[in-house]
């Protein structure tokens, strides 16, 4: 197995810690077999982001719309938890205070195990309607023919699109988690889409140690007290580690 640097510091500052919070991106996935949006094979390089992730893309054309992240979901629903999202449910029964901040919506942190999951961008497990607010389990294909509500509105994907503001609760648990954080992990993320990239570049608190799992540098990283080049998977496992593992 081969050594990532900083791992032995990064594992004594996390065991010291009594509050940790991790912000995790698309690259935690990328080991269970789903996509990133910027990297190679990316969505945003083979797809229409303003078409598909907006507002007015829905406006335009809700069957694309709802076909594109029916077609994500199923990918979603058979992809499993890897080794990275397990190894954040197993810290986060360890540490007393622990928040896990995702711009993912895939599901797969709750599906790990993870509890005190805060889904800044959404998920895909209900539709909601934009204009009364009602919202319905999403199983199977989105019946294209039931967009319309009664109510005048049309049902969405419960997701956050470009332009739109964060859920205001989770934003704010979000931003307190990070100032009280001992520790705060970033994993996953190229750290270029905000607000979710200040909480690790800017809302962080000044005595708040910080910590980035990714194979390559990302905006977050010079942000970063210690930055351990590697997957999620094969980093976190070690990272959370209680006793001292071969890496020292
Ligand atoms: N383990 C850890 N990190 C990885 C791995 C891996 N196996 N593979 C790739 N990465 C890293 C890449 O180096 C990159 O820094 O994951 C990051 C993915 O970056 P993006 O594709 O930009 O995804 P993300 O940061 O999650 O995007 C944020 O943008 O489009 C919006 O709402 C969407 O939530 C998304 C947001």
């Amino acid at each position: 197995m081969d050594a990532v640097d900083g791992l032995a510091p990064a594992r004594a500052r996390l065991l010291a810690a009594g509050s940790v919070c991790v912000l995790t991106g698309s690259g935690i996935s990328v080991e269970s077999g789903l996509p990133t949006f910027r990297g190679a094979g990316g969505l945003w390089r083979t797809h229409r982001v303003e078409e598909l992730a907006s507002p007015e893309g829905f406006a335009r054309d809700p069957r694309l719309v709802w076909t594109w992240y029916d077609e994500r979901r199923a990918v979603h629903d058979r992809a499993k938890p890897n080794a990275g999202h397990l190894a954040l449910a197993k810290l986060e029964r360890r540490v007393a205070d622990f928040t896990l901040a995702t711009q993912n919506v895939d599901s797969l942190h709750l599906r790990a195990g993870s509890q005190n999951v805060l889904e800044l961008h959404g998920h895909l497990r209900e539709a909601r309607c934009d204009r009364c607010g009602a919202r319905r389990p999403l199983e199977g294909p989105f019946p294209l023919d039931e967009i319309e509500h009664a109510c005048g509105g049309r049902f969405r994907p419960d997701i956050v699109w470009f332009g739109e503001g964060l859920p205001a609760a989770l934003w704010s648990a979000a931003i307190e988690a990070v100032a009280r954080a001992d520790v705060v992990i970033a994993v996953g993320t190229s750290g270029v889409v905000q607000p979710a990239a200040s909480l690790f570049t800017h809302l962080v608190g000044s005595q708040t140690f910080t910590i980035e799992v990714n194979p390559e540098t990302s905006a977050l990283s010079p942000h970063a007290d210690i930055v351990l080049y590697g997957t999620a998977a094969s980093v976190l496992p070690r990272l959370v580690e209680t006793e001292r593992g071969k890496d020292g």
